[in-house]
């Protein structure tokens, strides 16, 4: 079983050598899947640390020779980005920056995770327990210091990450009460995910429920469960808290009884279309990588083996049906409310399939935190 694997790993290494060869500027952000042409954000966007993650997995584990001075120089391209006011300095950070010295030592990369990770931890609102989407967060309105998503639990790892590296117990703190107010915001009680909360800055009291990127506010947008899924799961992994472990089940729990038969999600479980709609291979993507790390720490035995085998099956879809021989994952859906890379490559997609990768063809242990 580990020869697909190996396989899928050697087509996604071609696409990220040759798109870092020929990119002079900016980050990958989607791909075109008719061209493979990658449309780029010149500052990373949100999703610029994913880039980089791929870039230090492929400088860690592959053997292009190349790949490090890479994945240095698009780490040193984020560093600007640690006083952008965003939540999402989480992915910035954590893939972009951290992973560069958690799997390859490098220092430099450590100091850029580190200052991502102070500019981060000082958006942090104590009487809403929670670090705001802020001003700079990408999504087009419902911005500021006012706004929650789940998307963002993902950051509490990087704090948490820090913690360990600086010992300042505030970095902890933040973390833990950040990823345990989103459940209070985001996890239904049948363990379905809403994506987004308004809350009051002055008192910190939650004031709806909504959505951002899903159908409606009552539906469950894919990616809302994925990151939901993968923020608390982290966090747990991290922490060793088993609030996160119990957060993290239920909502995967709900995944894999919710997820289409052939393991690929729509965009959003509740869009009236299914099957006639878009998938998503990102969400998809970003649960099985949570899947894999999440099995090792799992409550039971049964539940341990559930989520092995199904990040095992739903990876062999996505490899089989939506990896390209060119190393592109195709359809991704970015956002069709406003009609943004509905089938596209998505790099944040692609990153997932590829960490996951790592570990099913037995390069890295999931047990382990990278
Ligand atoms: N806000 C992150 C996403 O679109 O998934």
């Amino acid at each position: 079983m580990i020869r697909p694997w190996t396989d899928a790993l050697a087509r996604m290494r071609g696409r990220i050598a040759r798109t870092a060869a020929s990119m002079t500027a900016g980050f990958p952000h989607f791909a075109d899947p008719a061209t493979g042409a990658w449309t780029t954000s010149p500052a990373g966007d949100w999703t610029g640390g994913f880039w980089n993650g791929m870039l230090w997995l492929a400088a860690r584990y592959g053997d292009d020779p190349r790949s490090r001075a890479w994945a240095a120089e698009w780490t040193a391209r984020l560093a600007p980005r640690a006083d952008s006011d965003t939540v999402f300095r989480g992915f910035l950070f954590y893939y972009g920056a951290a992973l560069g010295w958690l799997l390859c030592g490098d220092a430099a990369a450590r100091d850029v995770a580190l200052a991502g990770a102070h500019g981060l931890a000082a958006s942090y609102n104590p009487r809403a327990e929670a670090l705001p989407l802020g001003a700079a967060a990408e999504e087009a309105s419902d911005v500021g210091a006012g706004e929650a998503n789940v998307d963002t639990v993902q950051a509490s790892a990087l704090l948490l990450w820090a913690h360990r590296e600086t010992g300042d117990a505030v970095l902890r703190d933040i973390a833990l009460r950040h990823a345990a107010r989103h459940i209070e915001f985001c996890l239904r009680e049948d363990g379905s995910v809403c994506q987004s909360a308004s809350f009051d800055p002055a008192s910190g009291r939650m004031l709806r429920r909504y959505t951002h990127k899903g159908i409606t506010d009552d539906s469950t947008w894919a990616r809302a469960q994925a990151w939901g899924i993968l923020g608390w799961t982290l966090t747990h992994a991290w922490s060793g808290e088993a609030r996160f472990r119990d957060a993290a089940e239920r909502a995967a729990d709900w995944w894999l009884a919710h997820a289409p038969a052939d393991r690929v999600a729509f965009w959003d479980f509740d869009d009236p279309k299914i099957p006639d709609t878009f998938r998503d291979t990102s969400a998809t993507a970003i649960v099985t990588a949570s899947l894999l790390t999440l099995a090792p720490r799992a409550s039971t035995p049964e539940r341990a083996r559930a989520y092995r085998d199904a990040a095992e099956a739903t990876a062999a879809a996505l490899v089989e049906r939506h990896l390209r021989p060119d190393g592109l994952l195709a359809d991704g859906c970015y956002s069709p409310r406003i009609g943004l890379a509905t089938r596209h490559e998505l790099v944040w997609g692609s990153y997932y399939l590829f960490e996951a990768l790592h570990a099913l063809a037995g390069l890295r242990d999931p047990a382990k935190i990278v």
